[in-house]
């Protein structure tokens, strides 16, 4: 393993179908549905980039090409908006096609979260790198992937996020069974993917970020499908816990589903409620509808 522990390289899994967002996700990317005026994947990518990332490989997929075009160049849009002198929005517009190297990668088959990190192999390059999942969408002081970096920096080993959720829900996320080694920190002692109610170790379900290094590949290729006949990351780190500890971190911050609808919504609610312009007026809104 190499001694270097920082990460300059987040992976975006992008090529997921969407099925708990249908029918807006047939022709359109999840990672596209807008967070009151940004695309999702948006605030995972300016959440990676505040965190030190220098560079993204997003996994696509078929149908996710707009993915591409929100974050390159829109000559058309840029000259238009100069012409009208709507500088505003294309300081906005160009912020985003000149944030920070992009690479995609094709996941041809949709054959699970596992399969779509082992596409991003050649690109980590051996590297210890980021995930994100653009569906949890966490607001924090510090951002998330930030604040997962600097656990990996004192343990040396991977991180997963996680975060305390009803007993009722545990069949939606992976759950892990730790031991607390210092405030929020857990050594992972077994994690199992949407457990059945009554089955699962704990309430501690894994969310969307997590540091890995890059023996992650080979557990993965050895990873059997599992839950719905996927290839899932929670197995192949099972998998991975045999040669080395894993970490669990309870992240500070507030998290939101956006790829559920119920989350969605309320992720909107909350946005929109903080956003400078929209806020009071939508406030005003909401209040009016108790009455
Ligand atoms: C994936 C992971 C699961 C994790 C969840 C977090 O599941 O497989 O372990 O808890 O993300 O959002 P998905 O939501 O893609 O079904």
């Amino acid at each position: 393993m190499k001694t270097d522990e920082t990460v300059r390289k987040a992976v975006f899994p992008a090529a997921g179908l969407g099925t708990r967002f249908l029918p807006a996700t047939k022709a359109s990317p999840k990672e596209m549905l807008p967070l009151v005026d940004k695309p999702l994947i948006q605030y995972g990518v300016e959440e990676a980039l505040s965190s030190g990332i220098e560079e993204i490989v997003v996994i696509t997929g078929r149908g996710k090409r707009a993915i591409e075009d929100h974050f390159d160049v829109s000559f058309e849009l840029e000259h238009e908006l100069r012409q009208k002198r709507k500088f505003k929005l294309l300081a906005e517009v160009e912020r985003i096609s000149g944030m920070v190297d992009f690479s995609y990668i094709r996941q041809r088959n949709a054959l699970g979260l596992g399969h779509a990190i082992l596409c991003a192999e050649r690109a980590v390059n051996g590297d210890p790198f980021a995930v994100i999942l653009s569906d949890d969408i966490i607001d924090s002081k510090v951002p998330a992937t930030r604040q997962m970096m600097k656990v990996f920096k004192k343990y040396k080993d991977p991180v997963i996020a996680i975060c305390e959720v009803d007993e009722a829900s545990v069949s939606s996320y992976g759950i892990i069974d730790g031991v607390e080694v210092e405030e929020g920190v857990y050594q992972i002692r077994d994690l199992v993917e949407k457990p059945a109610p009554g089955a699962a170790p704990s309430n501690l379900a894994i969310i969307g970020r997590y540091i890995l290094t890059p023996d992650i590949f080979d557990a993965l290729r050895r990873t059997k499908p599992g839950k719905g006949g996927e290839i899932q990351l929670t197995d192949g780190l099972r998998d991975l816990m045999a040669s080395r500890p894993l970490y669990a971190f309870k992240f500070k911050g507030t998290r939101y589903d956006a790829g559920d609808k119920l989350g969605f919504l309320k992720a909107t609610v909350e946005y929109a409620l903080r956003d400078k312009e929209l806020g009071p007026a939508f406030r005003e809104y909401l209040r009016g509808l108790k009455k």
